[in-house]
């Protein structure tokens, strides 16, 4: 943990350092939640994005059944009319249950406070009318308060907390001979309770409930809220008992005014997610190409959330991107199309360079999926904080459109003019991060090992492996010297390539220096122009992976380049 505590810190140096990603705003002490991306890192992301539109708008892969598939983008507007959110249900249900601390004012997600209690079972207590019993000891989950107080614990963690509040609770049918205890969440959010069915018979056994009340499943007891009769839990960062508010529910969306006027009749949202735009066009888009079910709509745009704790550098923002895939197919093809997304895009970030050790397919359990939804995997990544959802895949049936056809009156059906058939179509959805695919392909890509220096001797080198088609800069193209004619062959060389990909031109400073530049910037090539250039017209050219550097004809730069990386 602590090696990747420290990893991590390295990686925000080293984005720091060479103008990848700096806090927003940073002169005033910068504003939590939000991001820049600088030089290098504008050129990562947009990368990222370029690869993403070609491979799922411009020319996606063949479907399931060997066709060509369908997929048109589209750029909508940031703020909507309010209606779009109240049928999304966003204005209703995108919230989350914040308490705070009045002591310390920290906020955590109330449905993640993780609270164990063990109740004495005390008959004598209830025969004279308190349900409860005597409360024997109170225990609180919390290996890292920092995380619990992150707005939003990654399930990899809450199993945990399940996996340590049931060992506890098994040491603790030692210590009290005659046992009964009651597990409690302040939370209904079933992830965090430790189930009946998880309990062993010995547990079981020794399990008694208040009278009246039904266990779950024949066992545990799961407490949505926290009896008030019981002591008041302890906050989970300071341990201050009593200060804990109730949780009240906040909606995570942002909130503005449009026009002069600011009341409720001007009230808008920034949205929290890009799809609600696809849907709002959906119709549009049917009505102004020549598309026909199953086909797509794609967009990249900006996505706002009022996280209540932003944190893992980029990977929780207030503000960020989303790469959303709206695909519209019939309700009996649903299931298909759904297993095709899901393969396809776990399949988009392996080809890109994400070890597959690292990365996981997650099907969402029953308890997880959305009301509407019928099935949905993440695609996680092992940063170095954590495994952590990277992207989601879901079928959302017909329930968008569905709703948007209920909220605005308009008709959102499909007509099949071959089948003559009506329907409203069934949505899979991938919905992924440009900011988290960043992260995660910076992370994937930070190394460290030995290069020498002007001397021969070993130096520790870290070099940034991105593949080819994310690298910032592609070639970066150096004089050996500020004389002899070198600056103005390089130059040539340099303004020949630019004009083509991503280049950069250095003079400055020892060449060793300027090629371990280049390797922490993720350049694949290098290339010098020396004294033998004035001779024969070659250069050298560097490989950042292996070091090792070969001579070409200055004119072949730019073929060499393309040719490597396939570009
Ligand atoms: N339309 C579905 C939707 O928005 P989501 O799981 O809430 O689903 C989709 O978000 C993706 O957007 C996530 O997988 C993640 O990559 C990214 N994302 C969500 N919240 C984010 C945040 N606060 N910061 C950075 N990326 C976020």
């Amino acid at each position: 943990m602590a090696n990747e505590q420290d990893l991590m810190e390295k990686i925000v140096s080293l984005a720091k350092r060479r103008g990848f990603i700096y806090p927003s705003s940073e002169i005033y002490g910068g504003i939590n939640g939000f991001w820049d991306y600088g030089p290098l890192g504008v050129e990562l992301k947009r990368n990222i994005k370029d690869a993403w539109w070609h491979d799922v708008v411009r020319c996606p892969a063949a479907g399931p059944d060997g066709q060509p598939i369908q997929m048109v983008g589209l750029d909508c507007s940031i703020i909507m009319n309010p209606k779009v959110w109240e049928a999304s249900g966003h204005v209703g249900g995108f919230a989350d249950p914040m308490s705070v601390c009045r002591e310390c004012k920290k906020h955590f997600r109330a449905d993640q406070l993780f609270i164990v209690a063990f109740v004495a079972f005390d008959s004598s207590a209830q025969r004279q009318g308190e349900e409860w019993g005597t409360v024997a000891e109170i225990v609180q989950i919390q290996s890292d308060p920092e995380a619990l107080a992150s707005g939003g614990l990654p399930r990899e963690d809450l199993l945990k907390k399940k996996a340590e509040a049931r060992r506890l609770i098994q040491a603790k049918l030692t210590k009290y001979a005659t046992p009964v205890y009651f597990k409690s969440v302040i939370a209904s959010d079933p992830v965090t309770a430790v189930s009946a069915a998880e309990l062993s018979p010995k547990e079981r056994k020794h399990l008694r409930l208040p009278s009246g009340r039904e266990p779950i499943a024949g066992g545990a007891y799961v407490l949505k809220e926290y009896p008030s009769a019981w002591p008041a839990p302890p906050c989970p960062s300071c341990g201050a008992v009593g200060t804990l508010t109730e949780p009240r529910q906040f909606n995570l969306m942002f909130k503005t005014y449009v026009g002069a006027m600011e009341d409720s009749s001007s009230l808008a949202y920034l949205r929290p997610e890009t799809a609600q735009g696809i849907f709002a066009n959906y119709k549009n888009v049917l009505d102004t190409t020549r598309v026909k079910t199953p086909f797509g709509i794609a967009q990249i745009g900006k996505a706002f959330r009022n996280e209540i704790n932003p944190r893992n550098f980029t990977f929780r923002s207030r503000e960020f991107e989303q790469m959303e895939i709206e695909f519209f197919c019939h309700p009996g093809q649903a299931d298909r199309w759904y297993e095709y997304w899901r393969d396809a895009r776990f399949k988009w970030y392996v080809d890109h360079g994400l070890k597959s050790t690292k990365l996981r397919l997650r099907p969402h359990e029953k308890d997880e999926l959305a009301h509407y939804a019928r099935a949905c995997a993440d695609i996680e990544y092992e940063f170095p904080f954590g495994v952590s959802e990277l992207e989601g895949v879901a079928n959302r049936t017909d329930f968008d459109l569905a709703q948007h056809q209920k909220f605005s009156g308009r008709d959102m059906t499909y007509f099949d003019d071959e089948t003559k058939e009506r329907f409203i179509p069934y949505v899979i959805e991938p919905s992924g991060g440009v900011d988290r695919a960043t992260l995660a392909f910076l992370c994937e890509a930070y190394a460290e090992d030995e290069a020498p220096d002007e001397k021969g001797a070993m130096q520790k080198r870290t070099v940034l492996r991105f593949h080819p088609r994310f690298a910032p800069i592609k070639v970066a193209v150096f004089p050996l010297v500020k004389k002899d004619g070198m600056p103005e062959k390089a130059q040539a060389i340099y303004q020949a390539c630019a004009k083509h990909l991503a280049a950069f031109y250095d003079e400055k400073g020892a060449v060793g220096r300027r090629y371990r530049r280049q390797d922490e910037a993720g350049t694949p090539f290098c290339v010098t122009v020396d004294g033998e250039t004035n001779e024969n017209g070659t250069v050298t050219i560097r490989d950042r992976d292996t070091m090792q550097q070969v001579r070409i004809p200055g004119d072949n730069v730019l073929a060499y380049v393309r040719e490597r990386l396939h570009i």
